[in-house]
């Protein structure tokens, strides 16, 4: 079994920038990406990307044209390849059995039962997207009704890369993981990742351990965020400052430094969702210890979001009706223009709520996109404004809360700000992510994380 020619299935934030660089890396391999969104595909071949990350461009730009191809002809993508990458979706039920907590798997099952009717001779299936265990059985037996003509391996490939360093973390991975039962497919997918990944990254396992892997990975990063966040409000309470807190637990090599930082809870896409699966999977095999365990890891990052919200309402004297409030980002995190989850949401919904004017400024994020965010927000229409600056978003603003750290915001010059801003008007720096010296040196009040 060689592998010459990938077909990706979902062309979002990890399917696009993962082929990308398969691509880059790869040249002798076609590489197609397809995407039942046709606007996607669209913009994947204009200089516009419907991603935004770092490096991006220029990876896409060396390999288009040449051995990286967008299309929506589904089909004929999947009948010419013999190696194809699942990597739609798999958002949390929101009805039947298990909603609000189990992964919805229609997209994966819709895109077996294409891969049942157009691939041709053999197959390789690699699960990229994020799936629960033991997801591989019910795809092949989706797959069993292609005729016997045809037929397939499934390996599981889950994705570890962050949005925001997504081109980093796929050019110089961690680890590769893949899991798999047939050797021969396990070992044409390792040649792919060995033109550029060292062989000692590459770790191959049974099917399950690489499903199980992903989720136990994203819940541990979840529950390092939960652990700082809790953590936050007892220096909030005692005099301890949490960055020194977590410099100091961090140089235990036990522990390591990384994921420590407090803020305003995780966003994104996947912490939320993973974790939410692991509870349902852990109640579904009889394990509910575990499931509240993790649950917990959830209820915490929830908490933290209404608690920065609430910090903001009392220190502003108990109101915020009719104060214009800025929102520093909009975006889950720095280097992203993906909003999924944000904790900035959560953040505007309880301060529009609480009758705020609430104008934000993201450097990424389309005002558009936060209007979609928010539209079930009371008084959205009315108290929702966007402006094209953190100066023009502070202009006559009772307080600034700082919700994603962009690097943009380190160097925001607060001398400046407080003459714009209402007189006695407060930052809060929910990310720690600006210079609080210079910032209290104006006049400014601060509150920070964790501080
Ligand atoms: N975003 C991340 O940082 C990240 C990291 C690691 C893993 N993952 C996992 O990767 C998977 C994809 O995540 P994403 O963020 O790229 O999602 P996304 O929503 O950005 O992209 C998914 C794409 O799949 C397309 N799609 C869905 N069903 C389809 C079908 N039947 N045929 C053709 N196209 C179809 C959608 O139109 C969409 O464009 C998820 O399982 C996620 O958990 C995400």
């Amino acid at each position: 079994m060689k592998i010459q020619k990938i077909t990706c299935i979902g062309a979002g934030y990890v399917g696009g920038p993962t082929m990308a660089v398969i691509a880059d890396r790869c040249p002798h391999i076609q590489v197609t990406v397809v995407d039942a969104n046709a606007e996607r595909i669209e913009a994947w071949n204009t200089d516009h990307l419907p991603v935004y990350e770092p490096g991006l461009d220029a990876v896409v730009k060396r390999a288009r044209g040449r051995n990286l191809h967008f299309s929506t002809n589904i089909d004929e993508a999947i009948a010419s390849a013999d190696c194809i990458f699942i990597s739609v979706n798999t958002p949390t039920k929101t009805e039947g059995e298990g909603a609000g907590k189990a992964c919805d798997l229609r997209f994966i099952e819709s895109c077996s039962r294409q891969i049942a009717r157009a691939a041709e001779n053999h197959t390789i299936i690699v699960e990229k997207s994020t799936l629960p265990v033991r997801t591989a059985e019910k795809i092949l037996e989706v797959l069993a009704t292609a005729g016997r003509e045809k037929s397939f391996d499934v390996l599981s490939n889950p994705e570890f890369l962050a949005e925001g360093t997504a081109v980093k973390d796929l050019e110089n991975p961690d680890r590769v993981l893949i899991g798999g039962q047939n050797e021969a497919a396990i070992q044409a997918l390792v040649e792919v990742y060995l033109n550029w990944v060292p062989k000692e990254r590459i770790l191959t396992t049974n099917v399950w351990s690489a499903e199980m892997s992903k989720l136990a990975a994203n819940a541990f990063l979840a529950q390092r965020v939960s652990s700082i966040n809790s953590l936050s409000a007892f220096c909030e309470a005692t005099g301890a400052d949490v960055d020194e807190v977590a410099r100091a637990v961090g140089m235990d090599t036990r522990i390591g430094s990384k994921f420590l930082k407090a803020g305003l809870g995780f966003g994104g896409s996947c912490f939320k969702k993973d974790v939410l699966n692991l509870v349902y999977l852990c109640e579904h095999y009889g394990l509910p210890e575990v499931a509240t365990y993790w649950q917990q890891v959830l209820e915490m990052n929830e908490w933290q979001k209404k608690r920065v919200a609430q910090k903001v309402i009392q220190n502003l004297g108990g109101t915020v009706q009719g104060k214009r409030i800025a929102v520093l980002g909009f975006a889950f995190k720095k280097d992203t223009n993906d909003t999924r989850e944000a904790p900035a949401i959560a953040l505007c919904e309880h301060l529009l709520a609480a009758g705020a004017n609430v104008v934000v400024h993201d450097p990424k994020v389309s005002f558009v996109k936060i209007q979609a965010d928010l539209k079930h927000s009371p008084f959205m229409a009315k108290n929702l404004h966007s402006a094209e600056s953190a100066e023009q978003a502070c202009q006559g603003a009772s307080a600034a809360v700082l919700a994603t750290e962009w690097d943009s915001f380190r160097h925001l010059d607060w001398k400046a700000m407080a003459t714009k801003m209402s007189a006695g008007a407060w930052i809060f720096d929910a990310r720690n992510c600006t210079d609080h010296r210079s910032l209290k040196a104006t006049g400014l009040k601060l509150w920070a994380v964790g501080k």
